[in-house]
């Protein structure tokens, strides 16, 4: 608890881009990226449920929302019932988030993933417990690094050749100009929990013997050419981040050192600004630890990694208590906290955390339509 009515978690942060200002936020909390699933015509578009979500969010106080997984193109979705960013109808209901996100103070970033193997999955809502989607439920037949089924329960992928390679990364860069189109602040590439790019990295599942597959240079490879065409295509003025893995749990697999070389590289020559750390989802790894902060050392270790340069650096997992998130803050472990569950057990997460860590009541960023809830 702070004693000084200044709270480092309410203070504004400023996430720079190559060009400019950068972008700043009106304090340091991130809603994580957390699929809906709620998707209802298979097409990729947003519905009423996005906005009511999302909104009650940025109502909420979020310095900036992350918006869910969206697949930059149809195969690419982890479920039929994802979000997509690649049609002009799923541009147009991406502006309405966006636009209602920031009349209430909020920025706005867009999680831009490709799933690989563990697209086309079931949505995991109420009785459904991942795995493949069947083909007559909407589901597709998927695509990876290799031919192999990537877990238990998905179905075995056809390899990418460099062709196919190439057009995934074509599709990250149009996305991109989409998310600009839509008006999103940041773009948060998605390199984590075993989707494509998370694929390609581990040494676990990318057993290619080509150009993107053996060595660490290698295995870097795919990343590193979408990373370079969606800041090709995005605005130099505005943010791009990326989520990743920063340890699979297992040994043989990607841990902190090997991730962390990469975020260097990419924060200081490919045009990264934003790294989101969190670790595991490579289906098949055992599970990964939970409790209160479970990736605060993570974080702290990729802060420290990045200190020499101007990146921001956030850390989700199990962070629901405010006095927590305000201490990694101001023992300088992270730079900015991702709120996943507890926000969606609570979108005015923010709101009532500031009030708690004694944020006067005029700078708590509840919307002002609720200012009469005594905060
Ligand atoms: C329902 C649900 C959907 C999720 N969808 C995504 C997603 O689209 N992209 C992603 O990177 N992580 C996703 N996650 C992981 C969360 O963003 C977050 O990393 C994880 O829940 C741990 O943080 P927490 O303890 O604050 O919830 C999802 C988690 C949940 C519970």
């Amino acid at each position: 608890m702070t004693t000084d009515n200044h709270s480092t978690l309410f203070s504004p942060l400023t996430i720079a881009a190559p060009d400019g200002p950068g972008l700043t936020l009106r304090n340091r909390t991130i809603l994580s990226p957390m699929c809906q699933y709620a998707v209802t015509k298979h097409d990729g578009v947003a519905t009423d449920w996005h906005l009511q979500h999302y909104g009650a969010m940025a109502a909420g106080g979020f310095g900036m929302l992350t918006i869910e997984s969206t697949g930059v193109n149809p195969v690419g979705r982890i479920s039929p019932n994802d979000l997509g960013m690649y049609s002009d109808e799923q541009v147009d209901a991406h502006r309405r988030l966006v636009s209602f996100a920031h009349a209430q103070g909020a920025a706005v970033a867009v999680q831009l993933n490709h799933a690989g193997g563990r697209a086309s999955g079931n949505p995991w809502l109420a009785d459904s417990h991942g795995g493949s989607a069947p083909i007559e439920d909407g589901g597709w037949q998927t695509v990876g690094m290799t031919d192999q089924s990537i877990a238990k329960g998905y179905r075995p992928t056809t390899k990418l050749d460099k062709a196919g390679l190439a057009e995934i990364v074509q599709d990250f860069a149009d996305a991109a100009r989409q998310a600009d189109e839509a008006g999103y602040d940041a773009i948060q590439i998605h390199a984590a929990h075993g989707y494509l790019l998370h694929q390609s990295l581990s040494p676990l599942t990318n057993t290619r013997t080509d150009e993107y597959g053996g060595s660490e240079e290698n295995r870097f490879r795919l990343t590193r050419e979408v990373v370079d065409a969606v800041r090709a295509a995005w605005p130099a003025t505005k943010p791009l981040g990326i989520r990743i893995s920063a340890t699979d749990w297992v040994e043989g697999g990607l841990d902190i050192d090997v991730t962390a070389r990469l975020m260097r590289d990419l924060v200081r020559h490919h045009g990264i600004n934003w790294v989101d750390v969190s670790s595991g989802g490579l289906v098949n790894t055992p599970l990964q630890p939970s409790g209160p902060g479970f990736h605060a050392i993570l974080g702290a270790q990729m802060k420290r990694a990045l200190a020499d340069t101007d990146a921001t650096v956030s850390v989700v997992g199990g962070i629901s208590s405010p006095e927590q998130a305000e201490t990694m803050l101001r023992t300088k472990q992270v730079d900015a906290v991702s709120i996943g569950r507890a926000a969606m057990r609570n979108p005015h997460w923010p709101a009532i955390a500031a009030a708690r860590l004694g944020v006067p009541r005029e700078n708590i960023p509840a919307a002002p339509q609720y200012w009469r809830a005594e905060w």
